[in-house]
């Protein structure tokens, strides 16, 4: 069975003098998810909608809530020296089967500095040793290296490749690959 914390946990970490926190989002990032989905590496490799407006990451940031509570995913902000600086989370959850995907994208300007691999470290261990989630899975487009080499880095097995897995919004069919993490 999954052990569904009533309220969602807060995590830190750091990376050398970096401070590492990740915590629900909250209204006040409203503008800074709004601001750095303007980025087109983030829709074209997400399923973040784009165009993105303003009204669009209002929504995003009410639905988590309601989501925690349904047990249908976990949204984290990435708070990198107390700034937002993206956000990371679990969705796709099966409770019976005890999976669930992990997702994430980092603001421009906080990538390269091992950011997103250590929240995907904080992020499974919350789901395979707390949590009790037995497999955790994520999906990169053959062509993001950079989210590739974030999961191996992270500890997580390349699986297989999916072809033909994903349509994305220019309606290219996009190969995708499976990495995952199981407890063992
Ligand atoms: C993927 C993403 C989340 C990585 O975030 P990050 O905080 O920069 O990740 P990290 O710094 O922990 O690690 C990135 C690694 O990829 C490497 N990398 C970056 N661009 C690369 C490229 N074009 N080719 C190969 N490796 C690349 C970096 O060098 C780094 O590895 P290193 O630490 O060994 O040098 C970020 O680039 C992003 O938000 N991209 C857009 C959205 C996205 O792709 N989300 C994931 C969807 S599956």
């Amino acid at each position: 069975m999954i052990n569904w914390p009533a309220d969602q946990p807060t995590l830190t970490s750091n990376i050398a003098d970096i401070a590492l926190v990740l915590r629900p989002l909250r209204e006040n990032d409203i503008d800074a998810i709004y601001l750095a989905c303007q980025d087109p590496i983030i829709p074209a490799f997400t399923r973040v909608p784009s165009p993105y407006d303003r009204e669009m990451a209002e929504e995003f940031v009410r639905n988590c809530e309601f989501s925690y509570r349904a047990h249908q995913g976990i949204v984290f902000a990435v708070e990198v020296d107390g700034i937002f600086g993206g956000t990371i989370g679990l969705h796709g959850i099966q409770l019976t089967d005890h999976c669930a995907e992990v997702g994430y994208w980092i603001e421009a300007s906080q990538r390269g500095k091992g950011i997103c691999t250590t929240a995907v470290r904080m992020v499974l261990e919350l789901a395979l040793n707390v949590m009790k989630f037995r497999r955790i899975e994520g999906l990169a487009d053959i062509s993001n290296p950079a989210s590739q080499k974030v999961m191996e880095r992270a500890g997580m097995t390349r699986d297989a490749l999916l072809r033909n897995r994903v349509t994305r919004p220019n309606g290219n069919q996009i190969d995708m690959v499976l990495f995952s993490a199981i407890k063992d």
